[in-house]
């Protein structure tokens, strides 16, 4: 049987690259096969993000390059998916006319199908959830459905490493964000169902698996009077044999309750790593952003997580010029970075999303050149924390998951069995040294001998290492 071709392209968040993987996995078994070439599949999907404006331009421009593409070879069917899906059908239809299928991110379990409608003859097939105002709560839920079938360990970022969504969703609504809109109302997947696909991943070679949810530490899952948190789910994922490390992404600063702390601090498979998104250092801001909390909360949360677990590596997410942002809110935001000294900052220029609040009720004001400059002057004072940081590590060693060949070491083509090898620590920090390829999928030791913002230098130390003969994260 030959099998057809399927071509995927990904951007956006890691929920986004779950999803591709399972869309993968569930097109593999009726048939395709992964190919990297667009020219030569059968079958075009595109998993997009609306997040920010530029992640959908990058999706448009991708589609323009097909639109002769699809009058040459009519048969080749083209789909969107994801959180644009849900949000623009109409707009995609209009600028990219040759579309044939648009899914949701709810909706994703019926691609297979609508991809055998649209071949047949049946173009324009829409799949999307119901919108946050199109009927009752309970409807709304229903109709995103979290997609979670079979595993497929050659889509992951490695054989030993996945992705396990524990949510769905997000009821913060944000002023800025259009999540809550493009993936519905927050749901939280049973425990059972979440422990047997750990199990599962564990027996297929998975080392390390990080919980996916777009505020994780909110996890809520309640049957009949048994209610689960984000820390019990973490204690019985810590009893699957084979899971070395958890990892859980990403939290809401409102929400890093004590429990959660305290299994960070007394577990050792869980990751003292923490990615909280502050977003802004000025309460007038955050207010504006309907964050829920202020900077005196934040700052709370800080101490708590220093006092509990001393060695936490904290990183969060910053939005430059946000509507009315001042030059006084900025240099706020720049005060508490160097106060809070996070491990790295992911830093966002402000991108007005149609439908969201901000975009209804607030101007965005701030110039882009003005954005732009905040957003290289955070980055600088972000990265000289880093480096300071990362130099407190000189002369330590650290344990290693070893991910595989560097950045350097693919460009340069390196095959033989010696070469430049990448890994993260437990706190998932990026540690580069010269190893064995046999290392990849191990946890070994590793002497820093250099260090810069982003990335650790060091040597192997020992081929194998355990949590408990390396403490130091
Ligand atoms: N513009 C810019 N950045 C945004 N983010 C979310 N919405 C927007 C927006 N409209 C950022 C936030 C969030 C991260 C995933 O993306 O910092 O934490
Ligand atoms: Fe968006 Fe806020 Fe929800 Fe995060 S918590 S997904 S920023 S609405």
């Amino acid at each position: 049987m030959t099998l057809r071709q399927l071509y995927i392209e990904t951007v956006g968040c890691q929920m986004n690259m779950l999803d591709s993987e399972m869309v993968v996995a569930s097109l593999k078994k009726c048939g395709y096969e992964l190919t990297t070439n667009p020219s030569v599949a059968d079958t075009l999907l595109f998993n997009t993000c609306s997040v920010r404006q530029h992640a959908e331009d990058k999706t448009y421009s991708a589609l323009g390059k097909l639109k002769r593409a699809k009058q040459e070879q009519p048969d080749k069917v083209i789909g969107v998916m994801g959180c644009m899906a849900q949000k623009d059908q109409r707009l995609i239809y209009e600028r990219a006319p040759y579309v044939d299928l648009i899914v949701g991110p709810g909706q994703l379990h019926q691609i297979p199908e609508l991809i055998d409608k649209a071949r047949r003859g049946d173009r324009r097939q829409v799949a999307v959830s119901l919108g946050r105002r199109d009927g009752t709560v309970s409807h709304i839920k229903r109709s995103h459905e979290t997609f979670d079938p079979l595993r497929d360990p050659s889509m992951r970022p490695t054989p030993f490493q996945a992705y396990l969504r524990i949510q769905i969703g997000c009821d913060k609504f944000c002023t800025y964000c259009v999540v809550p809109m493009t993936r519905g109302p927050e749901q939280g997947r049973s425990p059972k169902i979440i422990v047997d696909e750990a199990k599962t991943l564990a027996d297929q070679g998975c080392k390390e698996i990080t919980l996916l949810g777009q505020t994780v530490n909110s996890y809520r899952h309640v049957d009949g009077g048994k209610v689960t948190r984000l820390s019990d789910l973490l204690l019985e994922l810590h009893e699957v044999p084979g899971i070395e490390r958890l990892k859980f992404v990403t939290n809401y600063p409102k929400d890093m309750t004590q429990d959660l702390l305290e299994v960070v601090r007394d577990m050792p498979k869980v990751s003292p790593y923490l990615h909280v998104p502050l977003q802004s250092g000025s309460n007038t801001v955050l207010e504006r952003m309907k964050r829920g909390y202020t900077v005196e909360d934040y700052r709370d949360m800080m101490e708590r997580i220093r006092a509990t677990v001393p060695d936490a590596a904290v990183s969060s997410d910053f939005i430059v010029g946000f509507c009315g942002e001042t030059e006084e809110d900025f240099e706020q935001t720049i005060a508490l970075v160097k106060e809070c000294r996070f491990k790295n900052s992911f830093i966002f220029k402000y991108s007005e999303r149609p439908g969201t609040k901000a975009a209804d009720r607030i101007p965005d004001a701030v110039p882009y050149d003005v954005k732009q400059r905040r957003n290289n002057e955070l980055l600088a004072v972000q990265n000289q924390i880093s480096e300071e940081d990362n130099h407190e590590f000189l002369g330590r060693t650290v344990d290693v998951l070893v991910e595989g060949p560097s950045k350097a070491s693919i460009k340069k083509g390196e095959d033989g069995m010696l070469l430049q090898l990448t890994g993260r620590t437990q706190c998932d920090r990026i540690v580069v040294f010269e190893g064995n390829r046999r290392l990849i999928g191990e946890t070994i030791g590793v002497g820093v001998y250099d260090a810069s913002s982003h990335t650790l230098f060091g040597t192997v130390v020992t081929q194998h290492a355990g949590p408990e003969l390396f403490t130091v994260q």
